[in-house]
């Protein structure tokens, strides 16, 4: 058998590169060994997909080679993707500013790449896996558990190492090496923390509870959700965060955003000397959090009562909470990998290989990753366009 281009990975970037391709009159094949294609799109933003950003720039990436998004994401900016959307009909929400969803379901939104897919040509074999990939003089061979395949280029769009019962695996990282081309160091983000025994109990706890703070860590600092979960910290503020963070790192969680905790209780302890340290955290607090913080720290009693030094320590507990998570949920639950195949090797026009055109990489196997918000999303279908243009 013989295409033009081979996609190994039926993905959002793959599915997004093979339809580009295939209007463009190339012959295509996409490959994946799952038994379904788009699984993790399935699964998305709470099983509604956070399709795309409208805000989206490169500033929102993380990569060693940080200039390399910028080309691709200027040509397909999120606005292409929600006209494709909305020709087949998707309704869609957007929760947050910015962020688009699906009305429905994310099946809706993987329907419209199958069909765009269909219309354009593209083949399609699931449950494939290869086995071999090798140069042959202008073009690529490939090995599969279906036979042999002769390709003009090839595509690897296997995505990153999170979540492997969705098919995720190091191949498109293995391939990479294959061909002398460097990979950067690969962990889980956009993942929640866990925490040791005694923080672990707390926040047990306090399970189910949600509230607004401002996390810090390293060169990251986010104003969002941070949700208390029986296995440790997670919401958009600690998913966020996990993308700055390194194994010993602490957070710094300020629980009052944009409040002088200090100056409002020396306040509050001047105008109202008989009200008592919890009614005050609970008027600014959820209720069963300023609970839990008065039991972890001690202290409740009238504000009269408590000292310049025990205020600025209470001040320190909210504005300035100091964390060791134990670890992170690793890639059973990470939305993304962070690094990948170093990008320096790569055209950002096309995204092949320097020296070897017929091979290219696109989407999240790359050492580009985005933030929380329907970033990585855009990166998939951007830099599929770009290479499926140029195939
Ligand atoms: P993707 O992982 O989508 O596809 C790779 C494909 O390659 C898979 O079909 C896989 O089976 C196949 N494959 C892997 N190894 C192979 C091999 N050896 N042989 C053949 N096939 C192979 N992002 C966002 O912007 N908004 C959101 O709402 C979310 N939500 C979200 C929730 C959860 C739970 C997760 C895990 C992730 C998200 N993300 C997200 C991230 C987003 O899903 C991710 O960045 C994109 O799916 C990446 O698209 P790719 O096509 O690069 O890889």
């Amino acid at each position: 058998m013989t295409y033009d281009a081979v996609v190994i990975g039926a993905g959002a970037a793959g599915l997004m590169c093979a339809l580009t391709a295939g209007y463009a009159g190339r012959r295509v094949l996409v490959i994946d060994h799952a038994n379904k294609a788009g699984k993790k799109i399935l699964m998305s933003g709470g099983g509604r997909c956070n399709f795309t950003n409208l805000g989206t720039t490169p500033a929102n990436f993380f990569s060693d080679n940080p200039h390399f998004c910028i080309s691709a994401l200027k040509r397909y900016r999120p606005e292409h993707f929600v006209e494709l959307v909305e020709r087949h009909g998707l309704e869609h929400v957007e929760k947050a500013p910015g962020q688009l969803f699906c009305a429905g379901s994310a099946k809706d939104l993987l329907a419209i790449l199958l069909t765009e897919c269909d219309w354009a040509g593209v083949e399609m074999s699931l449950k494939t896996s290869v086995t071999h990939l090798e140069r042959r003089g202008e073009g690529m061979r490939l090995e599969t558990s279906r036979g042999r395949i002769e390709a003009g280029a090839v595509v690897v769009a296997t995505g990153g190492l999170s979540i492997p019962t969705l098919g995720a695996s190091g191949f498109g990282y293995d391939i990479a090496r294959q061909f002398g081309l460097a990979v950067t160091e690969t962990r889980p983000a956009l993942v929640p923390f866990t925490l040791t025994s005694q923080w672990k109990a707390r926040a047990a706890d306090l399970s189910g509870l949600s509230h607004e703070v401002a996390v810090r860590c390293r060169d990251g600092a986010y104003r969002e959700p941070l949700l208390f979960t029986h296995r440790g910290l997670s919401g958009p503020a600690m998913l966020q965060i996990s993308s700055h963070w390194r194994p010993g790192d602490s957070l710094a969680v300020d629980l009052l955003p944009g409040e002088d905790a200090y100056g409002a209780l020396v306040a509050a302890r001047r105008d109202t000397p008989k009200r008592r340290l919890a009614t005050w955290l609970g008027e600014r607090l959820p209720r069963r959090l300023a609970q839990a913080l008065v039991e972890w720290h001690g202290g409740d009693g009238p504000l009269a009562e408590r000292s310049n030094a025990e205020l600025e320590a209470w001040a320190g507990h909210l504005n300035d909470w100091r964390l060791k998570p134990a670890g992170t949920e690793g890639w059973r639950t990470a939305e993304v990998t962070m690094g990948g195949v170093d990008t320096r090797h790569l055209s950002s026009k096309t995204f092949e290989v320097s020296g070897l055109p017929q091979l290219r990489f696109i989407g999240e196997v790359l050492d580009v990753t985005g933030e929380l918000g329907g970033y990585n999303f855009q990166w998939a279908w951007a830099s599929g366009v770009a290479c499926g243009q140029s195939l």
